[in-house]
């Protein structure tokens, strides 16, 4: 009887497994994924995926940028805090977090009983968002992680809502990090891009800089996250929901 039993907690713990590994597969060989220019374009590394050449990722020394007073006008990011509308105790990520512009913002909203895990790649914008958020007085409540290019180490099925402000097309392993995102969801949870509107010539930042609609949806469509909403409340970007049912 136990032995039965044993096989049968076996054989369910391998259906599970195999279904979560095919659900966020898209099948082909990881080095089959991106295609590689001759030349890259000058904002761009010459990997392509999807048919988008990604960009340089922003380095540190550029980090007042993100702090520049004007930001709150032209890019509307009350209205993105409004729009998100999360609730004290959440569990959140601000992905490529930065200075913490949003982490600081996002800290005030889930208040002592949540969580921001504020992810970088640099260890130089890690510290300097530490000490903002120390200085804001929210240290404890944003835990900072150092990711890696293709991993941001957050706990498996952990967060509520993934933020991502202006980075997901620098990421040079999209489709490996939105996997390892998707993975950090717990069920019902978000994944939200915002990202400047590829759309709109108007926008006043370099192409590579921006994305449309219709290239986040074909990258998105190899997970498993459905697609919620696309909000246009913003003046310059979009602001792009996706939810792990
Ligand atoms: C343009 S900044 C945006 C910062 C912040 N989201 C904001 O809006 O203020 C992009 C940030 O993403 C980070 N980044 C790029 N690739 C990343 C990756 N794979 N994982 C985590 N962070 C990444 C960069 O180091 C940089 O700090």
């Amino acid at each position: 009887m136990s032995l039965l039993k044993a096989l049968l907690r076996f054989s369910a713990v391998c259906s599970v497994g195999l279904s979560v590994a095919f659900a966020a597969d898209d099948g082909r060989p990881a080095a089959a994924r991106y295609e590689t220019r001759n030349q890259p374009s000058r904002d761009g590394i010459g990997k392509v995926y999807f048919g988008r050449e990604i960009s340089h990722v922003m380095g540190h020394q550029a980090a007042n940028w993100l702090e520049r007073p004007e930001r709150e006008t032209e890019e509307r990011t009350d209205l993105l805090l409004e729009a998100l509308a999360l609730k004290p105790g959440e569990i959140v990520a601000d992905i490529g977090a930065g200075s913490g512009y949003f982490s600081w913002r996002m800290a005030q909203k889930v208040g002592e009983q949540g969580v921001v895990y504020a992810v970088d790649i640099q260890q130089q914008m890690l510290d300097i968002l530490m000490s903002q958020m120390n200085r804001r007085k929210v240290g404890a409540i944003v835990k900072p992680v150092l990711g890696t290019v293709q991993d941001p180490k957050l706990p498996a099925a952990g967060v509520d809502t993934i933020l991502l402000v202006d980075v997901y097309h620098e990421f040079d392993f999209p489709y490996e990090m939105t996997r390892a995102m998707v993975a950090a969801l717990k069920r019902g949870g978000r994944l939200v891009l915002v990202e400047y509107r590829g759309e709109d010539p108007d926008v006043p930042i370099k192409p590579l800089h921006k994305m449309t609609v219709a290239q986040v949806q074909k990258e998105m469509s190899v997970h498993p996250i459905r697609l919620e909403k696309v909000l246009k409340v913003l003046p310059r970007q979009h602001i792009i929901v996706f939810r792990k049912d």
